[in-house]
């Protein structure tokens, strides 16, 4: 299969690679891009350059070799890790309350108090964060459960929620990007995933290594901090996949990710990150993150017929191709109509309502997670999609799309529910020496 890229935030790039590159070439290259994207989170739109492996890891596949070691020093071009690039195989992320005070409603502390609890824990952060870039998880926590293991492209993103900003008493920094988000006419949401002062998300190519990093972090935190909810999200390994180069598919099946800003373009850069002067200064060059913990009906879904599912989305199941069109990286075209004469992207498909078209322009980039918590008490299936938009606001992003989707009867709706929500300020990394979030905290 040629369509599509390592991960859902990328859209077609084997036409870049492709005229006289050969498969193993392409895949090279796109392991290259892996080894770079994930372990440094270069900012949107920055060309790559080749890796630099230790001899220590050379050995090992590329996406297992990536190493935090390319980790980006801050500035207001530099996203954090796990923003762009192609994403890593297993994903926690995990949204915590301070001790004390924020959105978990402990009340007690002032807002001083509060501002120094939260400049503790974003300090302990980045510079755990950045010895797990640079060093690996094997080297920073002895005895752990990630000892003897690779790198594997070990990236750590933290983030702020406005019940942080109202915490702290700096409500007056809160950018207009960060408004809370409308209520949806098709919200099933429970609170208890919801929210959050504080947000990390962990990738790794491996479970143990994601999971002992979040150990690591949340131990350095604990004083500080309680978890108010957590998601350990999954995609395909690349060792599992035919083609590692190809999108991959989501649990109703689906090669989602098809459509999203191209890895490298400028479209990927203004759809992602804040830039300086549109917004405080703590977030120039930051982007903002809306989290959805989206339960998929399965049982539904795979009750009905192929064709059925197809036009719900309003792709090809097998190759991907939007209906009306062939191959997969064919543009939309929701004009195109069927020998009966209609659309052959239905009206109520999911992509027609999704897509810029329809919604002014607006984009975002979709970087989710599948999950799968097996059954709940009474039976429920609790599996779906961790969903994740990266955008420089939310406004001209996720919130009219989601609007319209709801509003206009996406024929998706069926089959899914949004039962979480949140929304994350993800400032620029942090220079040597420096801690995220210290222009919010000490500005
Ligand atoms: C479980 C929930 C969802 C599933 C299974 C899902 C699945 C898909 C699939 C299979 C595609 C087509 C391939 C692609 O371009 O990626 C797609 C496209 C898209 N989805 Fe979703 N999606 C979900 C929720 C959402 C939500 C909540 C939003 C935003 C509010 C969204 C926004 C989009 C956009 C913008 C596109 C690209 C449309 C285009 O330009 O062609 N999706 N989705």
């Amino acid at each position: 299969m040629t369509h599509g890229r390592p991960g859902p935030d990328d859209g077609p790039q084997q036409q870049r690679f492709g005229g006289g590159v050969s498969r193993r070439g392409l895949l090279a290259r796109v392991g290259a891009a892996a080894l770079i994207g994930a372990g440094t989170g270069l900012g949107a739109g920055e060309a790559l350059s080749p890796p630099t492996d230790t001899a220590a890891d050379t050995a090992a596949p590329p996406r297992l070799r990536m190493a935090g070691a390319h980790a980006p020093r801050g500035g207001p071009d530099r996203l954090q890790p796990g923003i762009t690039g192609p994403p890593p195989a297993f994903a926690h992320v995990v949204a915590l309350d301070l001790a004390g005070s924020g959105s978990g409603g402990g009340g007690g502390d002032s807002a001083e108090g509060a501002r120094e609890r939260a400049a503790a824990v974003l300090r302990e952060w980045s510079a755990a964060a950045d010895r797990l870039h640079r060093e690996g998880p094997a080297a920073v926590v002895p005895g752990a459960a990630s000892a003897d293991l690779l790198p594997a492209s070990l990236g750590v993103t933290v983030g702020v929620g406005a019940s942080l900003l109202e915490a702290v008493g700096r409500r007056d920094a809160r950018p207009e990007a960060m408004a809370d988000l409308p209520e949806f006419a098709t919200d099933a949401l429970r609170e208890q995933w919801c929210g959050g002062d504080l947000l990390v998300q962990v990738g790794a190519e491996d479970p143990m290594v994601a999971a002992a990093a979040v150990q690591h972090l949340l131990a350095r935190a604990r004083e500080h901090t309680r978890v108010r909810w957590s998601v350990r999200g999954f995609r395909r390994t690349s060792a599992a996949a035919e083609d590692p180069a190809a999108t991959p598919r989501n649990l109703m099946g689906q090669i989602d990710g098809t459509n999203n800003p191209a890895a490298g373009s400028s479209l990927l850069a203004r759809t992602v990150q804040a830039r300086p002067g549109a917004g405080p200064d703590w977030m120039a060059g930051g982007s903002y993150v809306v989290v959805r913990r989206i339960r998929m009906l399965l049982e539904d879904w795979f009750d009905t017929g192929v064709d059925h599912r197809e036009r719900v989305i309003g792709r090809d199941l097998a190759t991907g191709a939007p209906l009306g069109r062939h191959g997969p990286d064919a543009e939309v075209d929701l004009g195109a109509t069927g020998a009966d004469g209609r659309p052959a992207v239905p009206d109520h498909a999911h992509i027609r309502l999704a897509g810029p078209q329809n919604n002014l322009g607006a984009r975002m980039l979709r970087r989710g997670y599948s999950f799968d918590e097996g059954w709940r008490g009474d039976g429920t299936r609790d599996a779906g999609l961790l969903f994740m938009a990266w955008q420089a606001d939310p406004a001209r992003g996720f919130v009219p799309v989601q609007q319209n989707l709801a509003d206009s009867g996406d024929a998706l709706n069926e089959y899914t529910r949004h039962e979480g929500s949140a929304l994350f300020a993800v400032p620029r990394a942090a220079s040597e020496g420096d801690y995220i979030g210290r222009a919010l905290l000490e500005g």
